[in-house]
């Protein structure tokens, strides 16, 4: 199965969830660049990503299209903001909304405490669907650097090698 990750990571922890992710089950990468450019520091960031976040915002992406054609699965991966998936992962849902839904689909979420649950309820609500096929939820896991979250992704792996 040809298994391919989209995932947004303003600060990197999303992106060391997908970088391990496609180690383990030998899947291909897609990392989105937003042209609305979101803080990384400080406050600023809860501002300018929370309200963007909470107003269900749709930014411009750079990444280009992205081809999801021969790919079998695609993973899709999103830090939580304001318990809700960060923008531009939803620009990438609405803009292949159909084609996901044809894929296998499975996502992860990458929080600092809670919401991720809401976050993923949100997603599949956007795609149009009841459930993904496996499903992550991971405390950051560059920032914490903790053995438990990387046997949980790992773990997250050997549920998508089963699909
Ligand atoms: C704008 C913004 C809003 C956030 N909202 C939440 C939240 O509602 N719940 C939570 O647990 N973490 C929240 N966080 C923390 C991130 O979800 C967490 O640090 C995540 O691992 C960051 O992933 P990244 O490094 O890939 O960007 C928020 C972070 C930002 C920047």
């Amino acid at each position: 199965m040809k298994t391919l990750i989209v995932y947004f990571s303003l600060e990197g922890n999303t992106d060391y969830a997908a970088k391990r992710i496609a180690g383990n089950i030998g899947a291909d990468t897609q990392r989105l660049i937003s042209k609305k450019i979101y803080k990384s520091k400080g406050f600023a960031k809860f501002i300018s990503g929370g309200r963007s976040a909470i107003k269900e915002e749709t930014p411009e992406l750079e990444s280009g299209d992205i081809d999801l054609t021969g790919y079998d699965c695609v993973i899709l991966g999103f830090p939580v903001w304001a318990s809700n998936v960060a923008p531009p992962l939803r620009t990438f849902v609405k803009e292949h909304q159909t084609e996901l839904q044809a894929k296998s689909l499975a996502a992860f979420a990458c929080q600092g405490g809670s919401g991720a649950e809401k976050a993923l309820a949100k997603l599949k609500g956007t795609i149009g669907i009841e459930a993904f096929a496996a499903e992550g939820i991971f405390i950051e896991p560059m920032r914490q650097q903790s053995e438990d979250t990387d046997a949980a992704i790992d773990a997250f792996c050997e549920e998508v090698k089963g699909l």
